[in-house]
């Protein structure tokens, strides 16, 4: 028996372990899997409509009958879009394509479509309410307070993401059950609200074992339960947190090489996450950016990162959240087909070298035995 946290009691887990949600990567048999080997698993929800959202949750309790979590973005609150930006935009990734060759590429950029996208959010929340989900975790803001109590008066138990202390606070005085903390280590977007898109690069990244330690400064962690996230890849990340005040730890990047990942992280993404551990010159830095998507992000550095990376004296134009990817994941996508994985979207955190070419169950036994071992339990 692994001892019991503050976290493990209250989802009913095993493990004070939690697999990332990480859209759109994650496959249902991904969550079931780590469920089943006695941590949570969740489904990245973000993308989905409510039908996807409701088909998944059955496919999943199909294969576990273990809590697992469901998790959403906040919807931003949307504005119109500018045309002169997008202009600027298109005219940029035109530029890149003449500077950088995509190889055979007839993407013609002038005839990408840009529009507001459309609001997930509402539908995604019924088949949440409806289905009772064990648990509902969220990030980029808060739920209102009337989804609040619907989700408390079903028992669904609400984990929010905090990039920094104050988010924490905030989160917890809404009424949040469990705050995820996520280190700017992490792979994907930061989750950060309390500040805009552009302020969260440069005050948001705070390390992982700072933002633990400065948040039980302020939210006493033996009564109220911390989640640690980012750069976690072992059991001594596990442990390390333990003893830092977490009650369990969230992992993402350590399972986008896992075998249930395979059928939707594009290979050339895989095999760079796996041959960084045994070749120094192999081990590519990782970016925060907003090129891809308009919200900070890690990933990978590549050509896309580079060139969207305000430099002294040409800073790029950048679209909003949910728009700048319209123009820019085509490329991605075609370079993903193709292989050129320098204009790939190849999101990782930065202690992705010690991904492996595991199962899932392994993943999570090797992370459990290894933080026993370390912490003598
Ligand atoms: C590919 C990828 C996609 C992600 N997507 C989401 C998501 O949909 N929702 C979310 O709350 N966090 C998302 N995250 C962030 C994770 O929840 C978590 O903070 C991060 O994976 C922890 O750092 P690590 O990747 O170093 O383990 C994503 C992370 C990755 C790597």
């Amino acid at each position: 028996m692994f001892p019991k946290t503050l976290l493990t009691r209250l989802l009913n887990i095993q493990y004070p372990l939690i697999q990332a949600p990480m859209s759109p990567l994650t496959t249902p048999e991904l969550v079931a899997n780590v469920s089943n080997a006695g941590g949570l698993g969740t489904i990245a929800a973000a993308r989905m409509t409510g039908e996807q959202l409701k088909n998944e949750i059955n496919r999943i309790r199909s294969l576990t009958d273990k809590p697992f979590g469901v998790n959403l973005f906040i919807p931003p609150n949307q504005s119109e879009i500018s045309s002169q930006a997008i202009d600027s935009v298109r005219k940029q990734l035109k530029e890149l394509l003449l500077d950088k060759r995509l190889n055979n590429c007839n993407i013609d950029i002038d005839l990408l479509r840009v529009e507001l996208p459309r609001d997930l959010f509402p539908e995604q929340i019924e088949v949440v309410l409806n289905e009772k989900v064990s648990v509902l975790s969220f990030t980029f803001g808060c739920l209102s307070e009337d989804i609040i109590k619907n989700c408390k008066q079903l028992g669904i138990r609400l984990v929010g993401t905090a990039t920094t202390t104050k988010e924490a606070i905030f989160l917890k005085e809404r009424g949040c059950d469990a705050i995820c903390l996520q280190g700017s280590e992490a792979g994907g977007h930061r989750g950060s609200f309390l500040t805009n898109d552009i302020e969260a690069i440069e005050q948001s990244t705070i390390g992982l074992q700072s933002l633990l330690s400065q948040t039980t400064q302020f939210i006493d962690p033996t009564s109220y339960p911390l989640i640690a996230a980012g750069g976690i890849m072992d059991g001594l990340g596990l442990a390390n947190a333990l003893i830092s005040g977490a009650s369990a730890v969230q992992m993402g990047t350590r399972f986008l090489t896992c075998h249930e990942s395979t059928k939707l992280v594009p290979e050339p993404h895989r095999k760079l996450l796996l041959e960084a551990k045994n070749d120094i010159n192999k081990l590519r830095p990782t970016v925060l950016t907003r090129a891809y998507t308009g919200k900070p992000a890690r990933g990978i550095q590549t050509v896309i990162t580079d060139f969207f990376c305000a430099s002294e004296n040409k800073a790029k134009v950048i679209l909003p959240w949910q728009v700048q990817s319209q123009l820019v994941l085509p490329l991605c996508k075609f370079a993903a087909e193709t292989k050129q994985v320098d204009f790939m979207q190849l999101w990782a955190g930065q202690n992705y070298a010690r991904c492996a070419n595991q199962s899932a169950a392994t993943i999570v036994n090797q992370v459990i035995e290894q933080a026993r071992d370390v912490l003598k339990c």
